[in-house]
């Protein structure tokens, strides 16, 4: 079926997902999540790919879950549901994820950005988790992700209070990678995109599968399942011809195995 809240393109080796509700803020409803989700699992198994990059069509990246849709909710007909089940399916997407965010990025909408790998903002954008102003609190990894990010005082005053993060205070606690002009946005996003897919893809890929375990694993295991994945990269042709490019001077030529 096509889908009806986002959209996506094909940009050279990059794929791209756009929300696509702009008179809501992009609010996330369940559909709309579902819709990304594919989006991504499509892209991650396209040969073709060797990027993602998220972003927000309108005034804003999302402002959060659609709250129409969970005002009826009860603790029952949620644990039917699931919705938490189609977040999950982001953890395992294994191309790098790019968020190219502005305007509000609230509640699910920072959760979303926090899921992907790599984040990217204007002067202008504002995070934050206002669920405690609904009497409620972010229910896809907000506390975990921001927690781990910032650290616990930094997270606490913001889950607490409400308050909207400026793009400075976002990119002075790490949780950005750059801030950039919002008509420099794109271009800046896609450009870095463009930059990985073009890197051999087995490298990026096993850098992620190990950066991730950075959060889970202590430092020894981290450490052990780092040298699978340096050895296993050992069976690339990218690894001979990387090598053997760099021994014999001249540019190499990846071939994404
Ligand atoms: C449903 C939303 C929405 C949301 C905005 N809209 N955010 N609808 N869910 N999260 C709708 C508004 O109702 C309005 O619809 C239209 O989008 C434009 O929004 P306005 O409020 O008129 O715009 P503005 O005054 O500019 O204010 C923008 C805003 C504000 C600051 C972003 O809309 C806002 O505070 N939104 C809610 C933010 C929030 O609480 N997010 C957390 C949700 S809970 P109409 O029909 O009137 O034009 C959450 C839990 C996550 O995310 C759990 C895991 C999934």
């Amino acid at each position: 079926p096509m889908p009806q809240y986002v959209k996506t393109a094909i940009d050279g080796a990059v794929g791209r997902i756009i929300l696509n509700r702009p008179e809501r803020y992009n609010a996330l409803n369940r559909a709309m999540i579902r819709e990304i989700v594919e989006a991504m699992e499509q892209f991650d198994r396209d040969e073709t790919i060797g990027a993602i990059v998220l972003s927000g069509a309108g005034k804003s990246f999302s402002a959060g879950a659609d709250i129409d849709e969970m005002v009826e909710a009860t603790p029952i007909t949620m644990e039917l549901l699931d919705p938490f089940a189609d977040w999950d399916r982001i953890s395992r997407v294994k191309k790098p994820l790019l968020a190219a965010v502005h305007g509000y990025v609230l509640g699910g909408g920072f959760e979303l950005a926090l899921a992907c790998d790599l984040i990217y903002a204007t002067d202008a954008t504002r995070f934050g988790f206002p669920e405690v102003n609904l009497g409620v609190m972010p229910g896809a990894g907000g506390t975990q992700r921001l927690t781990k990010r910032i650290g616990r005082t930094r997270a606490l005053e913001w889950l607490w209070t409400g308050e909207q993060m400026t793009a400075d205070q976002a990119e002075r606690f790490g949780l950005v990678n750059r801030l950039v002009e919002a008509d420099q946005l794109e271009a800046t996003v896609l450009t870095v995109a463009h930059r990985i897919a073009a890197q051999p893809k087995m490298s990026v890929r096993l850098i992620k599968d190990a950066v991730d375990k950075a959060g889970d694993l202590s430092i020894q295991d981290g450490m052990e399942h780092e040298r699978r994945n340096f050895y296993l990269l050992f069976a690339t042709d990218d690894q001979t011809e990387g090598m053997q490019a760099f021994l014999e001077k001249r540019q190499p030529t990846f071939k994404g195995n």
